[in-house]
């Protein structure tokens, strides 16, 4: 593949670059150079929540927050992808440095805090693309970092009505370890009725159409009972599936050294605990609840552990800064036979 090549050649320079700064050179290269890649074959063509994904294998949120390198990705061979995660209007994240390489363990610390143009630009990036992706789009939502919890029900609604003739799913955020008190939203007391507000939000919009599926995305960092109890919260108040998980706040999988380096760990450090988490969930929900895997995988060999483990699809982010692009179609070639 020709992009694979040119990942082949300027990684050292990528990897001589602060990781925030070649992260946008890669998702520009893949913008521009998107016409000159050829259409990758379809195959495990696979039908989970009412959804036909082209193959197993979706690109994580925070890859391309702003939909700007749509063309370019679905061309690498995703079944899927997933933009966000946005918020109501446009918001810069927390300060930089905030994306940190850990090359001895192929894993990345991040603080982003939700940088992204906002819902309605995001759309509008995804509109100029959708008919000729061919791929399902998700969108991934949050609450800014200015709203309090107690007001979060409302961006998330107001993004859930600004994506929904767009998106072919919608991921509900409130797992990030980033945004200050976003994961509260998971605590037990709270979870189900905002959940409920929210699906009632999503019927009235979809009271004549097919109902947008809702998933919500969690976090691997709760004891085993909680992710018990919030799974089937999810599942018992109409949620459509489960993404586990988000990045990790624990230290205990890398050096001492970025025991002080606040943020999400990514990457192969993740791989074990959120296969952990995904079989929590996957005894907690029965055997039919959609369940979207993510977290360090970067191998044939790890996605089919992780879809053992219980998913039903898998999703990558942290594999692609290490790997390169031809790991999806490997992966994806893989798990089809
Ligand atoms: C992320 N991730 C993420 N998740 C999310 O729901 N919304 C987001 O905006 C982001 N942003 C983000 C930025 C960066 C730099 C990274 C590395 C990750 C988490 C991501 O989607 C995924 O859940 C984890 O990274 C675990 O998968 P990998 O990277 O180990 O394959």
């Amino acid at each position: 593949m020709f992009l694979d090549g040119l990942y082949r050649l300027a990684k050292p320079i990528l990897f001589s670059l602060d990781a925030e700064t070649s992260h946008s050179v890669a998702l520009q290269t893949l913008r521009v150079c998107a016409p000159l890649m050829s259409n990758p074959a379809s195959l495990n063509e696979v039908t989970i929540a009412g959804i036909a994904f082209k193959n197993k294998v979706g690109l994580a949120a925070g890859f391309d927050k702003d939909g700007i390198a749509l063309l370019g990705l679905a061309k690498l061979g995703f079944g899927f992808l997933e933009v966000g995660t946005v918020t109501r209007v446009s918001q810069s994240g927390n300060p930089k440095p905030r994306m940190t390489r850990i090359p001895e363990n192929n894993a990345i610390i991040n603080r982003m805090g939700f940088n992204n143009r906002g819902v309605d630009e995001v759309c509008r990036n995804i509109a100029r693309f959708k008919s000729r992706l061919k791929i399902p789009i998700g969108v991934n939502i949050g609450r800014s970092a200015t709203t309090s919890n107690e007001d979060a029900i409302g961006d998330y609604e107001f993004c859930l009505n600004r994506a929904k003739d767009i998106a072919d799913y919608i991921t509900v955020n409130i797992s990030s370890p980033n945004t200050i008190g976003l994961r509260e939203l998971s605590d037990l007391e709270y979870v189900g009725s905002f959940l409920d507000r929210l699906i009632q939000c999503r019927d009235e919009i979809s009271r004549d159409a097919k109902k947008l599926p809702i998933f919500v995305k969690i976090s691997p960092d709760d004891e085993p009972v909680a992710i018990t109890q919030l799974s089937k919260s999810i599942r018992d108040v109409g949620c459509d599936g489960i993404i586990a998980t988000n990045t990790t706040i624990r230290r205990d999988y890398i050096d001492a050294s970025y025991s002080d380096e606040k943020g999400g760990l990514s990457g192969e450090p993740l791989f074990q605990l959120a296969c952990k988490t995904i079989e929590i969930v996957r005894n907690s929900v029965g055997t039919d609840f959609p369940i979207i895997g993510v977290g360090g995988v970067d191998s044939p060999a790890k996605a089919t552990s992780m879809l053992n483990a219980g998913a039903n699809l898998l999703q990558l982010y942290t594999s692609l800064i290490y790997e390169g692009p031809a790991l999806v179609g490997q992966i994806s070639r893989a798990i089809a036979t």
